[in-house]
């Protein structure tokens, strides 16, 4: 058994969710690595963190860009020669656009960061990955990802007209499901930060504070599925409450 300290990079952890896993993580002992876009953005978080007593190296990382994922993948190297736990995190909301006013420029944008980030970091991790025992990849998609949510006329969701985020995280669920299948030997699962069954989702900068849950509530299924056990799922969707319809 491996003695060293549990270790786990949240990429977009200078605030909201991500920032909050990184701290329920590094109360629990772990090595975090905290990945942010903005340097200085990204250190104040980590400077907070270590204050308060947490492990944790501020990587610098923006998921849209091939060369700033490959240096963090670099400097996560100097510091460990296995990865336990990624969390890919940072998300973009895009601007909501009716689908008739929507563009193939826009929506690449937003898939820039919720679909190829993903794919970009845990292609340039996965060899720190496959070097730990039982390691495991949080996907942090929405119920807005999910087609049972989205057609479900009760849904809030299903009354909000827009193309780029929806279906940015109905890929996401999709390339879980994929890279479960193809790579058993890790973990993927997805989670939703907020309670589908009662439409709550957590205060963040995303949605201008109107969540109903607190950041430590809308972490609570992404923390479920980063310390699942060797035994634990993989290829599954969760909310706080459970499991989530995909
Ligand atoms: N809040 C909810 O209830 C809720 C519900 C469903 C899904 N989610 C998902 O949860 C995740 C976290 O969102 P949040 O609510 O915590 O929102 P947030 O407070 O706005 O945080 C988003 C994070 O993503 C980072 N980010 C954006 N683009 C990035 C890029 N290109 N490279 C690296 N980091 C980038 C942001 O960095 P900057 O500070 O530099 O912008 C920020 O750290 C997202 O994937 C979101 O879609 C949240």
């Amino acid at each position: 058994m491996n003695s060293e300290p549990t270790t786990a990079l949240i990429t977009g952890a200078n605030k909201g969710l991500g920032l909050e896993a990184a701290r329920r993580l590094g109360e629990l002992g772990w090595t975090i690595f905290l990945g942010s876009r903005d340097e200085g953005r990204g250190q104040a978080a980590a400077d907070k963190l270590a204050a308060g007593g947490a492990r944790v190296v501020m990587v610098p990382l923006d998921v849209t860009s091939d060369e700033s994922v490959t240096g963090a993948a670099r400097l996560v190297r100097e510091h460990t020669d296995r990865l336990d736990v990624l969390i890919n995190n940072a998300g973009a909301p895009g601007r909501a656009l009716h689908p008739a006013e929507a563009t193939a420029d826009e929506i690449h944008s937003v898939y820039d960061t919720n679909v190829f980030g993903p794919i970009r970091v845990t292609k340039a991790f996965l060899p720190l990955l496959q070097a730990a025992e039982h390691p495991r990849v949080v996907m942090v998609s929405s119920g807005a990802g999910s087609f049972a949510v989205v057609t479900d006329p009760d849904q809030p969701v299903s009354q909000m007209h827009e193309l780029a985020y929806s279906s940015s995280k109905a890929a996401l669920n999709m390339l879980a499901v994929r890279y479960a299948q193809a790579l058993p030997e890790i973990k993927f699962n997805v989670a939703t930060p907020g309670e589908i069954a009662n439409r709550t989702f957590a205060a963040t900068d995303m949605n201008n504070h109107t969540g109903q849950l607190t950041v430590t509530e809308g972490t609570d299924s992404i923390i479920r599925l980063a310390t699942l056990g060797a035994d634990g799922p993989t290829g599954t969707f969760i909310d706080r409450l459970g499991p989530a319809a995909w």
